[in-house]
């Protein structure tokens, strides 16, 4: 996500735009840019780094004029560069645009434009706005844009600048946020309420379909398609600014918790392909020779990218048949390894910076391992230095406890894992079908969840003062309950410890008394039975044991303490809806303890060190 701010008023704009975009940083910070039209022309200033790189660079020559746009970026298409950031601008600086989302279809439209002679001077999906818009203006600059909006797919929040209408900004979105702070003789726009906050409490919030004409006296809205006009209520923001930076929620690991839905939908965007029952990945174009070259398959990362390799696995062997070692990069670096060019290594790393990661892959790539990295940060060391990148879309992840950026992840590691079985053809196109809708409606699957809330802060204040945990599952629920047990143990301290399930019994068991909180996963339908004999293991020793299982299976109510369903989904699927309550129960469990949630002790949300 971007943070984007516009200003039209009495005032210069660029002390509002600077200002605004320092309190977005959180949402991009790769780049920034300005553009302010000062009487003759759109002035454009952007920078690579974070937005006090733009604030030196325009020291001593600081753009005037009371109309103006500005962006802070986190790269979604092209890396981070001074030419990439925004804004964006036509052929003939006619026209100024910044975006937050993404455009789906901006390949096809790229070259139509090009070949049309429109000369383009990013890597960017969004500069082809800036292009349309100048092919679609013939006089009215509100119909010009939505002409533009009939033409781009994906998600948008779109604000623009045309030097032949100062009087005006006009801005719309879909799935992307946008507001409007309405102030006295003078109007913001920002991507979120901290840009605004000092300036306005008095604001309208635009929705999808919506699209404004701001204008230093007023405010009209339009419906993008039908152009018809109306009227919008005001919302008063009763947040504190420091709220308003996290959305309203108390922490950013919660907001993060919930932001997952769209995190999910836009790392599928332009990936799933349902028409044709097949998944694209273009980041790759491998051919199925290229496929029959990879002899094995190496997952390497660390934390919660460990957790998501080990779902991984799991998909690849599964889906596509290839074998595949999971390995702790810190480990995996010093245990000499056998690979060589049959050997494909995929490195996982939100940060993109990890350290023992980040050596690792420049091992493999010196043993001439194909290489490729997932990873949430555009152009981040790892991004750079692996052969091969496919972007996780979750977005800047702040809290120091990763919950986004590990769903997208396994939402990549099974996109892989179908486009590999696709290619080998060991998958059913029925099976195809079946789990590529599946994966389409899990955004909303999520959402169901976060219905049940209430039951998790229940929980929550049940276990509180317990100092130990135990996860346990089997297969897939295994690797998932690693990832509930880090969770736990980060942010509320409680010694928490995951086990195979059928592997307690074997030792840990002993550990079992009356009371002790056990987490029970059982969502995989082939070894349910055996998993609730281990559940009845610990039961026999009175442990207090939380279930989650699928909503179909309420007998486990006659077994365990409490149970939290999961919506109905297929059984590959299930770790993606699972973690949810599993990061809310961290999250709570972490809240009534009092601990810092978004900063736990000792910890650093990119470990740059070995
Ligand atoms: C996850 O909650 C932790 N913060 C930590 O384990 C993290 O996953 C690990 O340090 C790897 O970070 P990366 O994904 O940025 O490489």
């Amino acid at each position: 996500m971007c943070g984007i701010v516009g200003y039209i008023g009495s005032k210069q704009a660029e002390p509002f735009l600077m200002e605004g975009l320092s309190k977005l940083e959180y949402r991009g910070y790769d780049s920034a840019g300005i553009a302010v039209f000062n009487g003759e022309k759109i002035v454009v200033e952007k920078s690579v780094g974070r937005l006090n790189a733009l604030r030196e660079k325009i020291k001593g020559h600081i753009p005037q004029g009371n109309i103006g746009i500005g962006h802070t970026r986190w790269a979604t298409h092209g890396c981070p560069s001074d030419v990439n950031s925004h804004p964006h601008v036509d052929c003939h600086g006619e026209f100024a645009v910044v975006h937050n989302g993404i455009i789906e279809n901006y390949l096809e439209l790229r070259k139509e434009l090009m070949a049309r002679g429109h000369h383009f001077a990013s890597e960017t999906d969004t500069e082809v706005v800036a292009h349309l818009l100048e092919e679609c203006y013939q006089g009215d600059f509100a119909v010009a844009v939505r002409a533009v909006l009939k033409r781009i797919r994906g998600s948008y929040a779109l604000v623009f600048l045309a030097k032949a209408h100062p009087d005006m900004l006009i801005c719309t979105k879909k799935d992307n946020p946008l507001v409007i702070g309405i102030g006295q003789g003078e109007n913001f726009i920002a991507s979120d309420i901290p840009a605004i906050i000092n300036h306005s409490k008095e604001s309208y919030i635009l929705n999808d379909g919506e699209m404004a004409i701001v204008r230093a006296d007023g405010v009209e809205f339009y419906q993008t398609v039908s152009g018809e006009k109306f009227d919008k209520e005001i919302f008063t923001i009763n947040w504190s600014a420091e709220a308003a930076e996290k959305n309203g929620y108390e922490h950013f690991m919660l907001k993060e918790i919930h932001e997952q839905p769209k995190a999910i939908r836009d790392t599928l965007s332009g990936r799933l392909d349902i028409t044709n029952n097949r998944v694209v990945l273009n980041e790759l174009n491998w051919s199925l020779t290229d496929l029959q070259n990879f002899h094995r398959i190496f997952i390497v990362a660390c934390g919660t990218a460990y957790h998501a390799g080990l779902v991984g696995k799991y998909y690849i062997e599964k889906l596509a048949r290839i074998p595949v070692e999971v390995d702790i990069a810190s480990e995996f670096r010093y245990r000499q390894p056998i690979v060589d060019e049959h050997t494909l290594v995929i490195v996982v790393s939100q940060s993109g910076e990890t350290s023992d990661t980040l050596a690792a892959l420049k091992e493999m790539n010196r043993l001439g391992a194909t290489t490729l990295a997932i990873t949430n940060v555009v152009s981040s060391s790892i991004a750079r230095e692996a052969q091969k990148v496919i972007y996780t879309m979750a977005g800047p992840e702040i809290a120091v406890a990763s919950t986004k950026a590990y769903t997208t992840q396994l939402i990549v590691v099974l996109l892989l894992a179908l486009y590999l079985a696709g290619l080998k053809q060991t998958i059913e196109p029925t099976e195809m079908e079946k789990i590529l809708c599946h994966l389409r409606d899990l955004p909303e699957k999520i959402d169901m969840l976060f219905a049940q809330t209430e039951t998790i802060e229940k929980l929550a204040s049940h276990f509180k003062d317990k100092n130990d945990a135990f996860f346990i599952g089997r297969s897939l629920d295994y690797a998932v309950a690693l990832e509930g047990s880090l969770k736990l143990k980060e942010i509320s301290y409680i010694h928490a410890e995951a086990y195979a399930a059928g592997e307690l019994k074997h030792g840990t068991l002993a550990l079992i008394v009356p009371g002790t909180p056990v987490i029970a996963l059982a969502t995989q339908r082939h070894i349910h039975e055996k998993t609730i004999s281990n559940i009845k293991e610990v039961k026999a020793r009175q442990a207090d044991v939380l279930a989650i299982v699928p909503r179909d299976n309420t007998s486990i109510e006659q077994v365990v303490d409490h149970v939290f369903y999961i919506p109905e989904t297929v059984d590959l699927l299930a770790p993606i809806l699972t973690v949810i309550p599993l990061q809310l129960f961290a999250y709570y469990m972490a809240v009534a303890r009092g601990c810092d949630v978004d900063k736990p002790r000792n910890l650093a949300k990119s470990v740059t060190v070995e």
